[in-house]
């Protein structure tokens, strides 16, 4: 069985990490689809890393759910297996699903890189308060996540590549995501193309760009739905 799993902030809400176009988005009346720019960046370094030091303390108190552990359960019955994240969290990786099986599109939060140069580390539990500067070329340092209007991480977008070109899937699976980047969709349909007949399950309270397109639709909730398709596929 060959599977592509996609997901996104709505998958780490019951972790109780807020989403970006949820209710509980919003932080200090700031609009997260504005903070996470290059322009709010270049504009107020400091609100931007207050805003990522927030989310990263959130992060850290925060456990994986059982939308995660249901993920990583099917990772390990599945022949072969690819979890594509929207998600700067580390909560995939502490439900324990290998690096090798999953690609971080957007990027991961703990990474703290330059905005220069390629000067980058993986930060510990002790959160700076000042905003780092690059000790090789003294620019400003940013947290190591895609914003809005960049492009995506060139060996992630590579390991995706490479993994809908070797072949379809038997079984997609998109979750809690509202699917707005064309990547996302294309890459659900490419994996799953209507002449194959494989399986492309979204779970999502609500409605997205996708749902047209799913073979089967689930309004439910991650932690609460994840856990019920993974065990009748791998009993099926
Ligand atoms: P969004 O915040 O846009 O959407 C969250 C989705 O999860 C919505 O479709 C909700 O209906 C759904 N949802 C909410 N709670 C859920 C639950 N408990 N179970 C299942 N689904 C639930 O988050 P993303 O689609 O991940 O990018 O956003 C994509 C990207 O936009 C992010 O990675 C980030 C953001 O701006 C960048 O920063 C580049």
């Amino acid at each position: 069985m060959r599977v592509l799993v996609l997901t996104g902030a709505g998958v780490s809400a019951e972790s109780g990490i807020p989403t970006f176009r949820g209710k509980d988005g919003y932080w200090r009346n700031l609009d997260p689809a504005k903070l996470a720019t290059p322009e709010a960046f270049a504009r107020d370094p400091k609100l931007v890393w207050e805003w990522y030091r927030e989310r990263r303390q959130r992060i850290r108190s925060a456990r994986p759910n059982a939308a995660h552990a249901a993920i990583a359960k099917l990772a390990q019955h599945a022949d072969e297996f690819l979890l594509v994240t929207q998600n700067v969290d580390d909560l995939h990786a502490r439900s324990g699903l290998r690096a090798d099986k999953m690609v971080q599109i957007h990027g991961d939060i703990f990474v703290t890189r330059c905005s220069r140069c390629d000067f980058g580390f993986t930060e510990g539990m002790e959160e700076q308060q000042e905003i780092p500067k690059c000790t090789r070329c003294a620019a400003l340092m940013r947290p190591g996540v895609v914003w809005f209007g960049e492009q995506l991480p060139w060996k992630e977008l590579q390991r995706v590549e490479n993994y809908l070109d070797r072949g379809a899937c038997d079984l997609v699976i998109v979750a809690g995501t509202t699917a707005t980047f064309g990547y996302i969709v294309d890459w659900a349909l490419r994996a799953s193309p209507e002449r194959f007949r494989g399986e492309l399950i979204e779970v999502n309270p609500e409605e997205t760009p996708l749902s047209e397109f799913a073979t089967q639709r689930i309004h439910e909730s991650a932690a609460v739905a994840l856990p019920k398709i993974v065990d009748q596929v791998i009993t099926s």
